[in-house]
């Protein structure tokens, strides 16, 4: 496999993984004090983490201005440092939150408001420019949406970022987005456990790259994550919101998920890879738009990461095993 993929239209390279910033923003929470980030975490080590991807090759990193509320994007700036202009970097609006109490506060739509959050964003980050802007609101209205598109385009006209996607699950959606000339990708929930048919086609028809959220299905498939295996208390997957599957309230893991990880471990620990590699492996085989974006906490999680893409894609043989086991 080639180790860099194309950023969709805009002809920007990238490694064929990206890493994920959420985990890394540390505990903020929702309006009601539920948890949305993944708990304690070590900044420096953070840090450490940014820096060995860097050295392995890992050129692309996405993160959002809401993770953490500010943090995450703060702490991948410092990490990055003078090699800013080494790596592609990506980052969302849309959400808005209160920095000072790391809360969630709400969404906002608005032209004036993306305008707002980038020049925010751009302040965290330390840097002038945003090179993949993404839409937060995967399910904002359309037209509302439309209007965002445009703003993007100015947005590249003054130089403030190169190119922008939305973070969708939602092909139609992605479609409005698909239709500004300097849209690159989409942003969507792809991993072995949740293909995505409908929006990996339209990637594809559309030249758009497709960027993988959950790549790693929120760590159910490291197969570290067993039931009844209890996390964090400020961890969101010990408290799912209803939209997150594959882990149940205070319990971990659902035992169904991990059945399924289960059965797929051959298969994905194939030619001495780990089960965060093989589910990695599955998503390169999937399509040639695809860059999987797994999130990690510690410098051993991104050494495995990163290892991956020397062992690259699973065959067509071993698609089509994992579809049959899956009753796809
Ligand atoms: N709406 C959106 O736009 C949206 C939504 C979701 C995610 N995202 C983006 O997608 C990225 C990745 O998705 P995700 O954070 O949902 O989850 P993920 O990548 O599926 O899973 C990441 C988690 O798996 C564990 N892990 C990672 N590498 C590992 C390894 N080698 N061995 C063992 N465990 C490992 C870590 O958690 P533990 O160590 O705690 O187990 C890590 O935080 C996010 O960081 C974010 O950038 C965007």
């Amino acid at each position: 496999m080639k180790t860099n993929r194309t950023l969709g239209r805009s002809g920007i390279e990238v490694s064929a993984l990206g890493f994920g910033c959420w985990a890394i923003g540390g505990e903020w929470q929702g309006p009601d004090g539920q948890p949305l980030g993944w708990g304690k975490v070590d900044d420096d080590e953070s840090v450490r983490a940014i820096r060995r991807a860097l050295d392995l090759g890992v050129t692309y990193f996405d993160t959002a201005d809401t993770y953490g509320a500010g943090h995450s994007e703060r702490v991948l700036g410092r990490a990055l440092g003078k090699r800013r202009d080494d790596v592609v970097v990506a980052t969302k609006w849309g959400n808005v939150f209160d920095e000072e109490t790391r809360t969630l506060t709400g969404g906002d739509d608005s032209p004036e408001y993306a305008r707002r959050a980038l020049t925010a964003s751009l302040e965290r980050l330390g840097t002038d420019h945003v090179d993949l802007y993404q839409l937060h609101l995967s399910d904002a209205d359309p037209r509302r949406a439309a209007e965002l598109r445009d703003q993007c385009e100015e947005f590249v006209r003054e130089g403030l970022i190169r190119a922008y996607a939305w973070s969708t699950d939602d092909p139609a959606r992605a479609a409005v987005f698909a239709q500004g000339e300097h849209c690159a990708a989409v942003q969507h929930t792809l991993n072995v456990l949740n293909d995505a048919p409908e929006m990996l086609a339209l990637c594809e028809e559309s030249g758009l790259a497709s960027v993988n959220r959950s790549p790693l299905a929120m760590g159910l498939l490291t197969g570290k994550q067993r039931a009844g295996r209890t996390l964090e208390a400020g961890d969101i997957r010990n408290t799912p919101p209803a939209w997150m599957t594959g882990f149940k309230q205070g319990a971990g893991a659902d035992e169904d998920w991990v059945a399924r990880v289960d059965a797929l471990r051959d298969i994905l620990t194939s030619e001495g890879r780990t089960p965060a590699q093989g589910a990695l492996a599955w998503i390169w085989a999937r399509s040639p738009q695809t860059i999987p974006i797994p999130g990690f906490r510690s410098v051993e999680q991104a050494e495995q990461n990163a290892g991956a893409i020397e062992k690259g894609p699973l065959t067509a043989g071993q698609l089509a095993e994992v579809d049959r086991m899956l009753g796809r």
